[in-house]
This record gives structure tokens, C-alpha cells and sequence, in this order.
């Protein structure tokens, strides 16, 4: 089947919006402290319409089957990088996974940040999402700062 990579517009965010829920929705098992209904991971206007960032989407014939954005973003002071790329909005259907899709958005995102300078790149993922792991180490990516949290209710 011919699958179509292209950058997002603001037409597509309805869209992106269902999307970003089903992200959600494969993360609740990892954290049972992300709310309810609907919360916000991405700032969707702003993916779609800077310049620093590209946010693209792998259409079928009929819809949004992966999705994945790279933002260029200020790194820490201490880094000897003054910018990085950061990753983010991995997710690719059901249907189509294991079939490289998600190295394939990668790839390009990060290309795209590279033609503009940028030769590192940081994304978050929860350490027992073992199946979005193995797919950025196949990209290249390792392990490196781990987040650890405490709730105390
Ligand atoms: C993480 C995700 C984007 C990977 O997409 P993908 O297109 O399947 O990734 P790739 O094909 O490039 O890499 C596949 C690897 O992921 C793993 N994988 C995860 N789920 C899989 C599935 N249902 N079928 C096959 N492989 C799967 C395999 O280990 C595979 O590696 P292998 O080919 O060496 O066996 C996709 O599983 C997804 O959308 N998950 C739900 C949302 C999510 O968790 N996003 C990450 C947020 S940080």
C-alpha cells in the first residue's frame, strides 16, 4: 500500500487531537497519575506552524495512519550543544506497526533537524514502554537520563 509522508497543517489537527488520545491511552498503564479526560500532551498550533519544528504525518489512501514530530528546543547550559532536537508524538496504528513506519518518521525528522544544524536529539519515553524503546533503539537512540517519581496519595 502507498503510504504518503508529509508535514502537518492546521487542517489536520482534529485529527491529530484523536491521535494524541491514543497516545495517551497506550501510556496510561505506565503512569496511573495522568488525568482522566482528554489531558494535553502537544501543542499542536505551534508543532504545525513554527519554524523550528516539523510535525509529520504518514497518510493511507483514506487517513493518518503515524505521526511524529521533531522540535528544535535551547539544550541545558551545562551541554556542549547549544540545541537539540527533541522527538516527540511517536505513534503509529496498530495495524501498521513492526513494519519500520516509526524508523521511517524518525529517520526523516531527524535529517530534517540535521540540515538545520542540529546533531543531537532527546526524546522522554516510559521506561516500561519496551516496545517504543526497542523501536528508538533501532533508530539509534540509547538510554541515558531516567525520571523517577514519587506519590505520595
Ligand atoms: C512505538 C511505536 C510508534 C513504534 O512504531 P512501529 O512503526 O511499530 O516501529 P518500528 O516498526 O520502526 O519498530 C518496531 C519495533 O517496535 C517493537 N514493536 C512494538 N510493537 C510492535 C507490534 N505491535 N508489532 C511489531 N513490533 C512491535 C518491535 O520490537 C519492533 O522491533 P523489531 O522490528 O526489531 O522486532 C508504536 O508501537 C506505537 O505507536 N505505540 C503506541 C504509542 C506509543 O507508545 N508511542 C511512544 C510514546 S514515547
Amino acid at each position: 500500500m502507498m503510504l504518503i509522508f508529509r508535514e502537518a497543517t492546521s487542517v489536520d489537527i482534529p485529527k491529530l487531537l484523536e491521535l494524541e488520545q491514543c497516545v495517551v491511552e497506550a501510556e496510561r498503564p505506565f503512569n496511573n497519575t495522568i488525568k482522566a479526560d482528554n489531558p494535553i500532551y502537544y501543542d499542536l498550533d505551534k508543532l504545525v506552524s513554527s519554524k523550528s519544528a516539523n510535525m509529520l504525518v504518514v497518510e493511507n489512501e483514506t487517513q493518518i495512519v503515524g505521526t511524529g514530530y521533531v522540535e528544535i528546543r535551547p539544550s541545558k547550559q551545562s551541554l556542549r550543544h547549544e540545541k537539540h532536537g527533541y522527538l516527540g508524538f511517536m505513534y503509529v496504528m496498530p495495524e501498521y506497526r513492526g513494519q519500520g513506519l516509526n524508523k521511517e518518521i524518525m529517520q526523516r525528522l531527524i535529517d530534517w533537524a540535521y540540515e538545520r544544524d542540529i546533531k543531537d536529539f532527546y526524546l522522554d519515553v516510559y521506561a516500561q514502554n519496551s516496545a517504543a524503546i526497542r523501536a528508538y533503539e533501532k533508530v539509534g537512540f540509547e538510554p541515558c537520563l531516567m525520571e523517577m517519581k514519587l506519590n505520595l496519595d
